[in-house]
């Protein structure tokens, strides 16, 4: 009989029993010494709550709105390549378990189904997250596809002029699956019998000339929105509201880029702080409880992304493992409401959460 997870941590268990070691080190790795992504999920635990009492919680209520978006919770999918390393329906599962539980799906250009398969597989709210090519006619051609098909928004990747060094893939020779958005654009072949072939086939073609003036030439060839994502300075922050981007995604690529990079949640009220309101503030890593839900939205998120927990569902159980992921941090989120004295997103404080900075002063 199939085990029933009944958290995070044991819906990880069942990836890594059902995956090749290659492709669950994938997965689940980090840059370096992993330093920050231990830390992704820590610093999480180093907030506590200052719960409210006697309030009448008897009707909660987790709905909330990204970009004029209606979603039944402010929990989303983070753009993560290679679905079908998971399993075999991909990015496509992944599509529908978006659709079922009401959210928004962020489709990562490295992905091993097209944004046009995905975008006729079912009606679930779509952005496409892009990475700029050398070559720039690739990545307008993917922007184009993606706004032709019906994505809402894009999500740029600006924490990425090369891949960070991941010493799993480095050591298992981390092969290159079929990227199918590539197929007729460009080769995704690499020379190199070394190492990771993804860092190879990455560092071919990604363009690290990319700058802030860039988003000029995004907005030329795109009519939808614009998110950063990857952002982790206040000063950052205030730039990406000056070069009128509609979002901020904080990021630290779940710790698969520059480790010593501080988790996520430690850096996102000052980041908040610096944007004034002016966009909307979203956040991802380490997010593994509804408790980690809260927090990031008392210390100001619009909603969280989830990036390896959707991964851990699709390698467990396809399409309705990933359906459970999304309803077990929901459900979590929904009984740390009731026991923080919430019923609705808006009456989630800051007052409710106390950081390590707090108990210093
Ligand atoms: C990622 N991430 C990522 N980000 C991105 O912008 N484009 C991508 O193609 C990928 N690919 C990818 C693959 C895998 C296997 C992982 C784990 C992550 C980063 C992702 O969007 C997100 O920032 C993190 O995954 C969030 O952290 P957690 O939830 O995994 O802790």
């Amino acid at each position: 009989m199939a085990i029933e997870p009944i958290n995070m941590n044991e819906f990880q268990e069942l990836a890594k029993q059902a995956l090749p070691k290659m492709y669950y080190d994938y997965h689940t790795g980090g840059a370096e010494d992993q330093y920050t992504l231990k830390e992704n999920v820590e610093a999480f635990s180093r907030i506590l709550f200052q719960p409210r009492i006697l309030l009448d919680v008897s009707r909660i209520n987790l709905s909330t709105t990204v970009l004029g978006y209606n979603l039944s919770s402010p929990i989303m999918l983070a753009p993560t390549g290679c679905h079908k390393l998971a399993h075999p329906e991909g990015e496509i599962a992944t599509a529908r378990a978006a659709a079922a539980c009401k959210t928004i799906m962020v489709l990562s250009c490295m992905s091993t189904c097209t944004v046009e398969e995905v975008a006729s597989s079912c009606d679930a709210i779509r952005f496409f997250q892009l990475y700029v090519y050398r070559r720039r006619d690739v990545s307008a051609q993917l922007v184009q596809r993606a706004e032709r098909c019906g994505y809402k928004a894009i999500v740029l990747t600006a924490d990425t002029p090369r891949l960070g060094r991941r010493e799993a893939d480095i050591k298992n020779k981390m092969i290159t699956p079929e990227l199918k958005n590539f197929e007729g654009l460009m080769s995704t072949e690499v020379d190199s019998e070394k190492g990771s072939q993804l860092e190879a086939f990455a560092s071919e073609i990604l363009d690290p000339s990319l700058s802030w003036k860039d988003i000029g030439w995004l907005k030329s060839i795109t009519n939808l929105p614009i998110l950063i994502k990857g952002v982790l300075t206040a000063e950052d922050a205030v730039k990406a509201v000056d070069v009128g981007v509609a979002g901020i995604i904080v990021s630290n690529h779940g710790a698969r880029q520059l480790d010593y990079a501080p988790p996520t949640i430690s850096v996102l009220e000052e980041v908040v702080q610096a944007v004034g309101g002016k966009i909307p503030v979203l956040l991802d890593g380490g997010i593994r409880r509804g408790t980690d839900v809260f927090k990031a939205l008392a210390l100001g998120a619009q909603a969280v992304l989830i990036g390896r927990p959707v991964l851990y569902g699709l390698a467990a159980m396809g399409e309705n493992g990933v359906r459970r992921v999304i309803e077990m941090l929901r459900d979590e989120l929904e009984l740390t409401m009731t026991l923080c004295g919430c019923c609705s997103l808006k009456d989630i404080a800051r007052s409710h959460v106390q950081t390590p900075r707090d108990r210093l002063r």
